[in-house]
């Protein structure tokens, strides 16, 4: 169903990392083509062109927030989510992941397994994915397509890789351009050059140990050809970092990046929890957003990203959140609680680090992380990562109504369904009080309409 009509009840968006926006009582419009035609707080401040549509009235346990924004997900992984972490990173590629993403050169496999990643995603409230596909061009054509019929706005790449990838995956330096390329001009021109395109092409170069330096520069060529994203990993893990040492000694991630031409204000590469301070300081003057995945960076580099530390450090430092499905197990929701969590406990991250934790804790201010910081990250972070700020991520006259309509009375007036939501109301809450629980304890059961473009995709 595609909106065409009045919302009146409460918006909450994070503009800011500091403070929620509550806007109780407003009145949004949402036009035909799913465009924000109006916000305001009284009807009679309505439009002339606006006065006859239809008003629709939240209840009082209703909110509506912008859709979640996951940078980082490998789509072949899906199967394997919540299973086999129990591995160092290197290990776990081999002997597990490699395999399950060979699987995707039956494009049965492929039209199989990506709907239901997609539906998994749009259920947990994330209404743009930025995902890795696997190595082939038409299993990664099956995931661009299923992603535009299921309505979820993506940035969709064909995963890259020249070297030490088994036999049964790797690809040839010239068949990985090729199928690149192919794979971009053929999104174009399904969906257009535009950020306004609902899917998007994505350069995907897996990560620097399975690229060969011809591969990585052609990359950057047809990415500057193309004026495209560019996905990656980086500075990801303690075994991932020696293998870069032994194959590139003296050199890392970050720089190899930038001198093939894969680097700049559309680079979005994933993990960095053990970035140097100079590189983080690269990333920042030319744009690049770094992807915190803080479920999986536990798990695999037991490491995060110091988002406080960045922010204060780095203060032009893009960063967002993945999941990194299925490196990680958790949702969006489950990787904002990470986020809050791991800012406590940040000191173990500085172990292997330039700076120490008491420089972090000192610098670190006003920029705790909480579920308001949690929430800017998950939506208005992710949207400038994106380059979409504009379009997506808060609620603005002229922006995109990419949302998720939450109940919080599932539980019936009395509280007496207590299995219709994880947390329990006691009736006397604010609607902010509701909102935080979500964001802390709350789930998918939570999340009763998706819409994506004002396209109800839920
Ligand atoms: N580095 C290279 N490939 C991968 C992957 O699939 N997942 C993660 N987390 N890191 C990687
Ligand atoms: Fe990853």
């Amino acid at each position: 169903m595609s909106l065409k009509a009045i919302i009146h009840g409460t918006f909450i968006d994070a503009p800011t990392p500091q403070a929620l926006r509550v806007r109780e009582n407003v009145f949004v419009v949402i036009t035909k083509s799913g465009v924000i035609g109006q916000i305001c707080s009284n009807e009679a401040d309505l439009r002339e062109e606006f006065k006859s549509l239809e008003v629709v009235k939240l209840e009082k346990t209703q909110v509506v927030v912008p859709g979640l924004i996951d940078l980082h997900i490998h789509a072949p992984q899906f199967k394997q989510l919540g299973t086999k972490t129990d591995i160092p990173l290197m290990e776990w590629l081999e002997r597990y992941t490699f395999p399950a993403e060979s699987a995707f050169s039956s494009p049965a496999h492929a039209s199989n397994i990506y709907p239901k990643l997609i539906s998994h995603l749009l259920k947990n409230g994330t209404t743009t994915a930025v995902l890795y596909g696997s190595n082939h061009l038409s299993a990664t054509k099956i995931l661009a397509e299923s992603c535009d019929k299921a309505g979820i706005r993506a940035f969709v790449g064909k995963t890259c890789a020249d070297m030490l990838t088994p036999d049964y995956y790797i690809e040839t330096t010239e068949g990985s351009l090729k199928d690149t390329e192919e794979f971009v001009k053929w999104c174009y021109e399904k969906w257009g050059r535009g950020k306004e395109g609902k899917v998007k092409p994505v350069i995907t170069p897996r990560f620097i140990p399975t690229c060969s330096d011809k591969l990585l520069k052609g990359l950057g060529d047809i990415a500057q050809k193309y004026d495209c994203f560019v996905q990656s990993h980086a500075a990801e893990s303690v075994d991932e970092e020696a293998l870069v040492e032994i194959q590139h000694p003296g050199r890392r991630d970050v720089e190899i990046y930038q001198e093939s031409g894969l680097l700049g204000d559309k680079t979005i590469l994933a993990h960095c929890c053990r970035l140097k301070d100079s590189e983080a300081g690269v990333m920042e003057k030319l744009g690049a957003t770094v992807v915190s995945c803080p479920w999986s960076n536990i798990l695999f580099a037991r490491a995060t990203v110091p988002i406080p530390y960045y922010n204060s450090t780095f203060p032009n430092l893009k960063i967002g959140l993945g999941t990194d499905v299925a490196g990680g197990f958790g949702t969006m929701l489950d990787n904002m609680r990470t986020t809050i969590l791991q800012d406590r406990v940040d000191s173990f991250a500085a172990v292997n680090r330039e700076t120490t934790a008491t420089d972090r804790n000192i610098k670190k201010e006003n920029w705790t992380v909480d579920f308001k910081y949690a929430f800017h990250l998950a939506t208005a972070s992710g949207a400038k990562a994106l380059g979409m700020e504009d379009m997506i991520g808060t609620f603005e006259e002229g922006m995109r109504f990419d949302a998720l309509k939450l109940d919080f009375g599932l539980d019936g007036e009395d509280g007496g369904n207590a299995r219709a939501m994880r947390f329990t109301r006691f009736g006397d809450e604010s609607v902010g009080e509701l909102f935080e629980k979500w964001v802390t304890t709350g789930d998918d059961r939570n999340v009763v309409n998706v819409w994506v473009d004002g396209v109800e995709v839920l």
